[in-house]
């Protein structure tokens, strides 16, 4: 996007779209999917649920018109104060009041991405500290609704854990030891409530997560979407590939599967 000003309009750094906030809101490109979006912006409202911006439909341009949310969003390299245990037990916590206000919203799309089934909430698509906003260093909301999508819960809880944990490969500049890896995760897990299917499926649908992002960068890129283009050439796909090997190796060690489940010891032995 060129760099001319309009006046009024206050340019905002994102990965994907040229967003600007102008006054109280916030002007996104639409897409085939903002109605989904929006009805979901709307539920959610309705639901009570102050963890997302409100739309206010198009604007003469065609744009999206949010809330402006006040506060900040965090991108790589962390900062240290989104790596701290409160922040993270605050978004999964965020996160599961987030995804229990979706049980019944609506599932009529054209959405960004397809249904991931079971559809048993509408899934964010793209939790990370870049699309969350902190206030006082606390999460307050989620924004960045455009790979919102029907999904299970799991889908966005495993994505949303690989960012925030973070689960990268230790040597990154973001990682942290995979000892740390796993009691981050088991401590997200426990602050989201996670079943215990969910919990034993974590790990591989992170990987798993990782493998659909690498897939759908490297198609937009080579579709000549110019955003995407530039991930690629960067080398995040890459990046991407070397975080799920990292996954894959040490699966049973970051496993958050509770203690117990898994024994065949009976009580008796106990004694
Ligand atoms: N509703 C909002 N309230 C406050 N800040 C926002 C809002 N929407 C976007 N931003 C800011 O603009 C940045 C980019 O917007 P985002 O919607 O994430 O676009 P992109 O699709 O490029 O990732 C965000 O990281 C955040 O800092
Ligand atoms: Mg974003």
């Amino acid at each position: 996007m060129g760099g001319g000003k309009v006046q009024g309009e206050e340019v905002l750094t994102g990965g994907v779209n040229h967003v600007v906030r102008t006054g109280d809101t916030v002007r996104r490109p639409a897409g085939p999917w903002t109605p989904a979006v929006h009805a979901l912006l709307r539920h959610l409202a309705g639901r009570g649920f102050t963890g997302a911006p409100r739309a206010h439909g198009l604007d003469e341009q065609g744009r999206e018109i949010l809330d402006f949310v006040p506060g900040e969003s965090a991108d790589y390299p962390l900062p240290d104060w989104v790596r701290t245990d409160e922040v993270l037990a605050a978004v999964a916590k965020l996160l599961r009041e987030y995804h229990d206000a979706t049980v019944d919203a609506p599932r009529q799309g054209p959405w960004y991405f397809p249904p991931v089934e079971p559809a048993e909430v509408i899934c964010h698509g793209d939790v990370a500290t870049y699309n969350c906003v902190f206030r006082d260093g606390r999460p307050v909301a989620f924004i960045d609704f455009d790979t919102a999508h029907p999904g299970p819960r799991v889908w966005d809880v495993a994505y949303a854990a690989y960012r925030f944990v973070p689960l990268h490969h230790p040597a990154d500049g973001d990682g942290i030891p995979v000892a740390e890896q796993a009691r981050r995760l088991r401590l997200f897990a426990d602050a989201y409530g996670l079943g215990d299917a969910d919990r034993e499926a974590l790990v591989e649908t992170a990987r798993a997560r990782l493998e659909h992002l690498v897939g759908f960068m490297r198609e937009r890129a080579a579709a000549g979407d110019a955003a995407f283009a530039g991930h690629v050439a960067r080398g995040d796909d890459r990046f991407y590939e070397t975080n799920m090997a990292h996954l894959e190796r040490h699966a049973a060690e970051l496993a958050p599967i509770t203690p117990g489940r898994v024994t065949s010891r009976s009580p008796r032995s106990d004694r």
